[in-house]
């Protein structure tokens, strides 16, 4: 029998050159979506607020975030070969005051209740700290949370990112949406009925992952329905504000449209 995949596999994944070449290249080349630059201005107004990026890679968010003015930046990601991307991705653009971590998502709850952890890193530093609490906003794009495997898990960034924040704190997230269009819908009957027959792929966790390869390296991912996100925002104390899908927001560029599939965007905040 196949062996599972675990959060150690998609972070090795994450490590392979294929994925960090185009991850590292996404940073230097495409930057901010359009719907992401305009979802930010909306929703997070000040630029001296403490933000946290997680799941940063090679630092395509942050350095967008930094280019449109935003200072006090701590991003994290359990991947070392990305994060050295975007540590040095930052130095060579004079944005080396931001804070990267090596940290995972699924375990900010340790940091939050560990006050010695707050202390910010060396500013530039990678440092295998976990960021502490005091962020007035947090993303995590490119549907990084649905690369953890695991409902369970997902669950645990939740309430971790939440313990980091403080009360009335934006989260913007991406998700897939599995009931996007006509074709995706019909593709999940299909998989639905070889879940039922138990012949889906036996690496598969949970019904709506996926486990490909292409030239992005190889992927896990877990495609949610709008319904299976509330569920797990209610239990993890996350108030939904505002969801959309990428189209809904802005009209994509076609680089961005080649880097990145249809979205669903999450605005959701501490309560
Ligand atoms: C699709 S990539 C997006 C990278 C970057 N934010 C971007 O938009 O180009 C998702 C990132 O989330 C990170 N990630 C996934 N699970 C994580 C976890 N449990 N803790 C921290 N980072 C995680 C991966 O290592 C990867 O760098």
């Amino acid at each position: 029998m196949a062996q599972k995949i675990t959060s150690a596999q998609v972070q090795a994944d994450f490590d392979d050159p294929v994925s960090v070449v185009h991850y590292a290249r996404a940073a230097h080349f495409l930057g901010l979506w359009e719907s992401e630059r305009r979802l930010i201005a909306r929703f997070f107004p000040d630029c001296t607020a403490p933000l946290l990026e997680a799941g940063c890679g090679a630092g395509r968010v942050t350095l967008g975030l930094w280019d449109l003015g935003y200072r006090d930046l701590t991003a994290f990601d359990f991947a070392a070969e990305p994060l050295d991307q975007a540590r040095h991705l930052a130095t060579e653009r004079g944005a080396a005051a931001i804070r990267f971590l090596h940290a995972d998502a699924t375990q900010l709850s340790r940091g939050a209740d560990n006050q010695n952890a707050s202390e910010p890193p060396g500013r530039g530093q990678v440092d295998c700290a976990t960021p502490g609490p005091g962020y007035s906003g947090a993303l995590f794009l490119f549907n990084g949370l649905m690369q953890i495997p695991g409902r369970e898990g997902r669950r645990a960034a939740l309430r971790g990112l939440r313990a980091v924040c403080v009360p009335g704190a934006p989260f913007l997230f991406t998700t897939h949406d599995r009931e996007h269009s006509p074709t995706e819908r019909a593709l999940w009957r299909l998989e639905a009925m070889r879940w039922e027959r138990g012949e889906q792929d036996e690496r598969l966790v949970e019904f709506g992952d996926r486990y490909f390869e292409d030239e992005a390296g190889r992927t896990f991912m877990h495609l949610p329905d709008r319904t299976e996100i509330l569920a797990d925002l209610a239990a993890t104390g996350w108030k939904p504000e505002f969801d959309a899908l990428r189209r809904e927001v802005a009209a994509e560029s076609r680089a961005v449209r080649e880097f990145s599939d249809e979205c669903r965007f999450w605005l959701v905040r501490n309560p």
